[in-house]
């Protein structure tokens, strides 16, 4: 399997995703012991917004592969971006100096203009409230190592279903897949757009926006909890709209009651008070171990982009 680049969900087909979960599961055991497969490669991380999970996993994938890594953590800030550089022209400069490019960027859509531009691999590691591929690749990796199984499971998204890019991004995924039920619980500001509706209907995707968690947590297989996102109402100055969205959706010890009892709580993180920490020490909280699968997916993924 070779990938040239990651920019959107839309691009995978079952197959891929089939291989690419099968290397993230060899690169479980690599990860122990590292690997020199991609010794005198060098990944560049531009990252124009906030992460811990995203840059560091990808840079321990890096790094545990036996390559290297050089990086701007606050690229908004730190990078010619603050003179008026453009993306295309950053990304340009960088080709010259890594083999590998993971890019977040504030802006919807500079995924693809960056994709456009380079000819190396690039990975959208974020484009705004545009998507998140590579965690919905890695939250599938966790729903299929978790329950065995994606064909015909449900599954709540719940929370900030208009910014959250990550939702969007799994959405488009598990369209690809078969049996797949999906209820949108969301605050009314922060409901799934549009979009996604319009692309589950053509796909014959099954989903059902609803109010309350407390109807839905009983019937789902994955509850896939998100944040408010308070830096967009910031960005939009409407702080009020947040405050109505943030706190209505709570994981605590009432919703694991009525959880069944082979069912998982998923989480991109980071988590902003919608999961309350007494949920942490009970097996169906998945979310610490879906970060863990960041690694092995994203050591899988350079693999794919750098050897094939
Ligand atoms: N899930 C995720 O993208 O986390 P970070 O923002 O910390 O990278």
């Amino acid at each position: 399997m070779k990938l040239q680049n990651v920019v959107h969900s839309q691009q995978f087909d079952i197959k891929t995703l089939d291989e690419l979960f099968a290397m993230a599961r060899e690169m479980e055991i690599i990860a122990k012991n590292g690997s020199n497969l991609l010794t005198g490669k060098i990944m560049g991380t531009l990252f124009y917004e906030p992460s811990t999970r995203t840059r560091m996993s990808f840079e321990s994938a890096m790094l545990k592969l036996g390559g290297n890594v050089i990086s701007t953590e606050n690229a908004k800030e730190f990078s010619s971006a603050t003179k008026g550089e453009t993306v295309e022209d950053t990304i340009r400069v960088m080709e010259g100096y890594v083999d590998v490019i993971v890019m977040r960027h504030y802006r919807e859509g500079s995924a693809e203009r960056a994709a456009q531009t380079t000819t190396i691999p690039f990975i959208n590691a974020g484009d705004g409230t545009g998507q998140h591929p590579t965690q919905a690749l890695l939250d599938l990796y966790t729903i299929q190592k978790e329950l065995g199984k994606i064909n015909g499971i449900s599954i709540a998204m719940v929370g900030d279903l208009a910014h959250g890019r990550t939702v969007r991004s799994l959405a488009y995924l598990l369209a690809k897949y078969k049996g797949i039920k999906i209820y949108f619980v969301a605050p009314k500001s922060v409901k799934m757009n549009q979009d996604i509706k319009l692309y589950l209907k053509k796909h014959k995707i099954e989903f059902i926006e609803e109010d309350s968690l407390k109807v839905v947590a009983p019937k789902v297989d994955v509850i896939y909890q998100t944040r408010i996102q308070r830096e967009r109402f910031v960005e939009k100055e409407n702080l009020e709209e947040y405050e109505e969205a943030h706190g209505k959706y709570i994981i605590d010890n009432s919703i694991l009651d009525i959880m069944k009892s082979n069912s998982i709580i998923m989480h991109p993180l980071p988590r902003a008070g919608e999961i309350r920490k007494e949920v942490d020490s009970d097996p169906r909280a998945a979310y610490f171990r879906q970060a863990q699968n960041g690694l092995y997916l994203r050591m899988a993924l350079l693999k794919a982009l750098l050897v094939g």
